[in-house]
């Protein structure tokens, strides 16, 4: 057995899975992949640990409340915003295999490693979903997206390296900073969950090949803004409410997509972000956050549409782009495609 075959003993005296021995493990299911793609996930394993420490701390270190700077997306920045794009950004920009990082918290994408011809993956990444949700010590989260440098693309061009259909994702991923922090990801070949042990500093494989649920208890959406949706969106809310799909649905919404988004991924149901009059596009971007949900949806037997589009068909034209969402277990897929057939 090889050392990244071996089961490490727990204190429990069961077998341990790191993430970082999955990592390796996956990747020797790709002919002619090398341990680089283990380095540069790494990078995301250390960075979302550092971010997590501040997280759980956040009442005692003066690290609650708004920065007081705007950022591109117009949103108030709040300082863990600030913090976890910092420390993602320097973790990831020694990775001399990573050419370009692009953040929810960036208005243009960052060219590193500038001129190395061995720079082959971007990473597109929100460093904090929630920041609503911060101050109120409810989950938040990261989210991240890789891609691999297009062929012939320019070392002038970042934007061309991110800008590429969620389909051509070659990793996606998110870590939950909740009751427990748990980082979910996937190299198209399943998705696989690793919760934090804080004993002993290191992500174990908690929820290996993750599957979606066929079909959930629960709806999820800002119903505040119900008035503002496109009526059929409602119209499909008040169905799963009767009970047409078998059952009256129960309704949860923490506000930050991450969670609500994982919630969907164990129990099933569907997450919707629909158009409203302030956000005709919908609120949550096509890149950094739809695309890695869409590329793990589909990987656990989901589903994830725009409305109307395979959300991983879209071809983005600028990389804060914003995007409406549907995603979800099947039935409820299938049910919204059928009840919902054109809306925008
Ligand atoms: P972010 O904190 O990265 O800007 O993202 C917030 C997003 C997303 O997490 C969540 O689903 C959505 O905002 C909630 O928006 P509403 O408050 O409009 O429901
Ligand atoms: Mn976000
Ligand atoms: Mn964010």
């Amino acid at each position: 057995m090889s050392e990244t075959q071996a089961p490490h003993a727990s204190l429990s005296g069961e077998p341990l899975m790191t993430v970082q021995q999955h990592i390796l493990q996956e990747q020797k299911k790709f002919p002619g992949a090398s341990g680089e793609f283990s380095w540069l996930l790494s990078g995301i394993t250390l960075a979302t640990k550092l971010i997590q420490a501040k997280v759980q701390r956040a009442g005692l270190s003066n690290i609650l409340g708004e920065h007081g700077e705007i950022n591109i997306q117009g949103e108030t920045q709040q300082k863990l915003d600030v913090y976890s794009n910092e420390v993602l950004g320097h973790a990831l920009s020694v990775r001399e295999t990573i050419g370009v990082l692009a953040s929810e918290e960036n208005e243009h994408p960052m060219l590193v490693h500038q001129g190395s011809e061995n720079a082959k993956y971007a990473i597109v990444f929100d460093p904090l979903d929630g920041s609503s949700n911060i101050d109120v010590n409810v989950s938040v989260g990261t989210t991240f997206s890789i891609l691999r440098r297009p062929e012939g693309a320019s070392l002038d061009d970042p934007e061309a390296w991110v800008l590429q259909p969620g389909r051509q994702q070659i990793a996606a991923g998110y870590v939950v900073y909740g009751s427990s922090t748990i980082l979910v990801y996937s190299v198209g070949n399943g998705v696989h969950g690793f919760t934090l042990d804080p004993s002993i500093g290191a992500y174990v494989l908690s929820h290996p090949d993750m599957k979606m649920p066929e079909q959930g208890k629960y709806y999820s959406v800002n119903e505040g803004y119900s008035a503002s949706f496109p009526p059929r969106y409602q119209q499909y809310i008040d169905r799963l409410k009767q009970g047409v799909l078998g059952h009256p649905y129960s309704s949860r919404y923490i506000g930050s997509m991450v969670a609500d988004f994982h919630r969907t991924l164990l129990k099933g149901g569907i997450f919707l972000y629909p158009p409203t009059t302030d956000n005709p596009n919908g609120k949550l971007r096509l890149l950094y956050e739809a695309n890695p949900v869409a590329f793990l949806a589909e990987q656990a037997g989901g589903v994830a549409i725009d409305g109307t589009r395979r959300v991983l068909d879209i071809q983005p034209e600028s990389i804060h782009q914003r995007v409406p969402l549907v995603v979800g277990s099947r039935k409820e897929l299938a049910d919204f495609e059928r009840f919902v057939p054109t809306s925008g």
